[in-house]
């Protein structure tokens, strides 16, 4: 596009200094060139937002939909469209390598389309290495940027399309949050909301912490009222989210704890049901649990990490809790909210993980009886304490582990769905079914899937089904 674009360049002057300010002055700029460029196309500009990896970049993306429909990109379904933006994920390798392999593919599109840009964003180009790889063996993409600086997007697609060469503007951390700007929600009646970036717990493993930055959470007054606006605006379930939530409010001016957060958040009127992710057990108080008990909002599902059962091994992943204290606080959980549905994550192969380790990770699953899993084959990522370690698990070690965990894992959850079937209950309407137009599909408080005949209109609502059977993991209904 850079030789073809042939645009009236717009002067800065005076530019707000303080934001949001800002960014809606670059967003008037930037809506006035991207009207140009639909007058030389002679139709609207398109764009796609690819996201990878979890709930926080899900969020994100929003956001970045939010700037870009606010500035007349119109979305489309497809990666054939006039801007393409990966929001990325670096957590495990094989994320990284399917970016790469994606990258090649858009460009044989981007050599049709004169008029199209690719942009990159997300924890992978939080990576210098990921950066320089891409400056040097994947020229054609337009634009670069990274977690920290994802409220600029308005200024940066501006700096992108007035430059002549790849824009970059990666930060390594950040204090600041930036509040009221456009966002553009997937769902009508249910949306994530951060209530705190970054992580400060440094698991051995992980590369969240430095692609994420420093722990920071949103003042209360400022969740509050982004949440009393989605209501206004049809929202009624919330996802609160957080790499660690437990410790929530820990570095605010005035200082509050994350069940006192919930509880101020219970008061809103018209929101119907409150969910969060993700709770570190180390963190997770008995404050928290009291809350959770008597909370008629909060959703009966608690996704609580293990990681590993091995004592030893969840030392050496510096995960700050043991077998018997993730044991004990299962029990404190159940014991408070009986019917509450636990999930959880588990890496298989961490540096030196031996087959008694692997047996204690069996065994807490054995005795959680957890409702789902997300179950991963360790990955190392350079520049993290494992990745130093030299005990590496052989391959077909790890994939036996993890066959053994998976089929384990499955079978308790088969055996504990359809655990509700013949009680009638309150369900989330989400969707059309995909399959059957006849149904509709939602999710019960403890987050398991329901299909029953319905219509459209109940998108959004939630309405009382009676659970009739269970097939594999989900229920079929009927609207009582
Ligand atoms: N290898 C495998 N799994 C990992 N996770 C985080 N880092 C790694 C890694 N290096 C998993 C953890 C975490 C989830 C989001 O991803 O289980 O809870
Ligand atoms: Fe990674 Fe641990 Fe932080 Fe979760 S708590 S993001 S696993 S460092």
């Amino acid at each position: 596009m850079k030789e073809t674009k042939n645009l009236k360049l717009i002067e800065h002057k005076n530019v707000p200094q303080e934001e949001p300010a800002r960014q809606y002055y670059f967003m008037d700029i930037a809506k006035d060139y991207v009207a140009q460029l639909a007058a030389q196309k002679g139709s609207p500009m398109t764009f796609h937002v690819s996201t990878f990896g979890c709930q926080m970049n899900a969020r994100d993306s929003e956001k970045l939909v939010g700037i870009l429909e606010k500035i007349g990109y119109v979305e489309v379904d497809s990666e054939e469209a006039d801007f393409v933006i990966y929001n990325t994920c670096t957590v495990r390798e094989n994320a990284n390598n399917k970016v790469y392999g994606r990258l090649g593919y858009l460009n044989g599109f981007k050599r049709k389309n004169p008029f199209m840009m690719i942009g990159l964003c997300g924890c992978m180009m939080q990576e210098p290495e990921v950066v320089e790889k891409i400056r040097t063996s994947y020229r054609f993409v337009d634009l670069i940027f990274g977690t920290h600086n994802i409220y600029k997007f308005a200024e940066l697609i501006v700096n992108s399309l007035e430059a002549n060469s790849m824009t970059i503007d990666i930060w390594k951390d950040t204090d600041k949050i930036v509040e009221d700007l456009p966002v553009e929600r997937k769902y009508s009646f249910k949306s994530g909301v951060n209530i705190m970036f970054g992580c400060n717990n440094f698991c051995s493993y992980c590369i969240v912490p430095y692609v994420r930055g420093r722990e920071r959470s949103r003042e209360p007054k400022e969740i509050i009222r982004e949440i009393e606006r989605l209501v206004a605006d049809g929202v009624v379930e919330v996802m609160l989210l957080g790499q660690n939530v437990n410790s929530y409010g820990k570095n605010l001016e005035n200082p509050m704890t994350f069940a006192e957060l919930l509880q101020e958040i219970e008061k809103i009127e018209g929101l119907e049901r409150i969910r969060f992710m993700t709770s570190h057990p180390k963190d997770l108080s008995d404050e928290l649990i009291e809350v959770m008990k008597h909370s008629k909002k909060i959703c009966k599902h608690l996704h609580l990490p293990l990681q590993s059962g091995s004592s030893r091994i969840l030392k050496e992943m510096n995960r700050r809790y043991d077998k018997e204290h993730y044991l004990e606080l299962v029990d404190k959980i159940r014991a408070a909210v009986p019917d509450i549905a636990l999930t959880t994550d588990i890496i298989v192969g961490f540096p030196g993980e031996t087959e008694e380790d692997f047996e204690e990770t069996m065994d807490v699953v054995r005795k959680v009886r957890y409702d789902s899993a997300f179950t991963f084959i360790y990955s190392k990522r350079t520049g993290t304490p494992a990745a130093a370690k030299e005990e590496q698990v052989p391959e077909d070690v790890v994939k036996e582990r993890f066959d053994r965990l998976l089929k384990e894992v499955q079978t308790i959850a088969s055996e504990k769905a359809g655990a509700y079937t013949g009680q009638t209950l309150p369900v989330l309407v989400e969707e059309k079914n995909e399959q059957d137009a006849s149904l509709v599909t939602g999710r019960l408080s403890n987050n398991s899937v329901v299909h029953f005949p319905g219509t459209e209109d109940l998108i959004g609502k939630i309405v009382d089904v009676k659970l009739v059977e269970c097939r594999g993991f989900y229920y079929i209904g009927e609207m009582i």
